[in-house]
């Protein structure tokens, strides 16, 4: 394969491309998915969901279905919402038994519930709290700790800011960090701005990766090679295309096929991504199936899950509808193996959010 070396390889990651955390969709089986359409070679992070810490230090592995891991799960992130020592040491405890690669600070959440903590977004107004909880973090984890911030607290980017937020965190022993270039108030929409975490990386002495509407694989490719960051963080697209990271690897020369999928390349056309969708859907059905039962649970992960990803789909919203009407998760995996067969689907490489 190319060599596509970053900073990241600082941490032994040689493969710049990660998959994000998003709660909902982060878990087990969403994980295995993506894996199952990642060649073996390829060492990619992936990202949970984010995990309370108030809550943490008292689930129960077996129990707690957003801390489920597959058998063989390697280069898994657990994000956390923390802010103090007391529930931040005993979550890591807790988060070690999942043997993690490395352990995520989330600094981005603008739910009401999480600033009602005090931490997520928060942290960003104020950069010797976010680096105490860095200073903290660090002191209590064996593994690397990272910080997925945004772009900015209000309706605009502050470079400036940034730059200093940044810097203390990196002051504070932050391995590295990711930015989702968009403000808080523009939520998840529109387009994100990659030229300010090109700004920062040049700042930075740890690695800086960019996470923001990436779509297709050029785009990824596009942040490290051209805008030179430290890596590309894939959130809504790789629930429409998982076969993403897989698409990179080959676009980078590597020849391997996936773990779990028969075809010697990645589907590349509008056409064969439309048809391969089907396919992950119906594994991921599967997936839900192994790992949460056929229950009322995974019927809600499934819909949330075609909810997120449908979009790209051409006519998307008519599956989205069938499947979103349906009381019983059986009902569901019978109506996506006859939506498949009856309505061919071409995937579009970007939509707007
Ligand atoms: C359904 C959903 C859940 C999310 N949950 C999290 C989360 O748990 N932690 C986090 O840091 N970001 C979370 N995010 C934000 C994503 O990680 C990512 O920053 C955002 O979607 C922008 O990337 P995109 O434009 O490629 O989707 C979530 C986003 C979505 C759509």
């Amino acid at each position: 394969m190319n060599s596509m070396s970053t900073r990241l390889k600082q941490l032994r990651i040689d493969f710049p491309f990660l998959v994000a955390p998003m709660v909902g969709l982060s878990h087990v089986a969403f994980r295995e998915l993506i894996r199952v359409y990642t060649p073996p070679s390829i060492d990619a992070l992936i990202f949970t969901e984010m995990l309370s810490s108030r809550r943490l230090p008292s689930e129960r592995l077996e129990r707690a279905e957003n801390l489920f891991v597959a058998e063989n799960e390697s280069y898994l992130v657990p994000q956390l919402l923390g802010n103090e020592e007391r529930f931040i040491a005993p979550s890591i405890e807790k988060l070690l038994e999942l043997r993690p690669w490395g352990i995520d600070i989330n600094m981005g959440c603008p739910k009401n519930k999480t600033l009602s903590h005090n931490w997520g977004v928060l942290l960003l107004g104020d950069k010797n709290y976010a680096a105490e909880v860095v200073r903290v973090t660090k002191k209590n984890s064996p593994v690397p700790v990272s910080v997925k911030l945004r772009a900015g607290m209000g309706d605009k980017i502050d470079l400036n800011y940034l730059d200093e937020f940044t810097a203390a965190l990196e002051e504070a022993g932050v391995d590295w960090m990711t930015i989702h270039c968009r403000p808080r108030k523009q939520k998840h929409h529109g387009k994100a701005d990659w030229e300010t975490v090109q700004e920062l990386s040049k700042k930075r002495k740890v690695p800086v990766v960019a996470n923001g509407d990436i779509q297709t694989a050029n785009d990824a490719i596009d942040l490290v090679q051209k805008f030179r960051v430290d890596g590309a963080m894939i959130a809504r697209a790789a629930t429409a295309r998982p076969w993403i990271l897989w698409q990179i690897a080959y676009a980078l020369g590597c020849q391997d096929p996936a773990r779990g999928r028969a075809l010697p390349r990645p589907p590349l056309s509008p056409e064969e991504e439309g048809e391969e969708y089907f396919c992950a859907v119906k594994r991921f059905g599967f997936l839900l199936e192994r790992y949460f039962g056929p229950s009322e649970n995974s019927l809600q992960r499934l819909k949330f899950y075609i909810g997120v990803s449908s979009p790209w789909l051409m006519f998307g919203h008519d599956f989205w509808k069938k499947i979103h009407a349906c009381r019983e998760f059986s009902e569901a995996i019978d109506r996506i193996h006859a939506y498949a067969e009856a309505n061919p689907q071409i995937l579009q490489a970007r939509v707007s959010h």
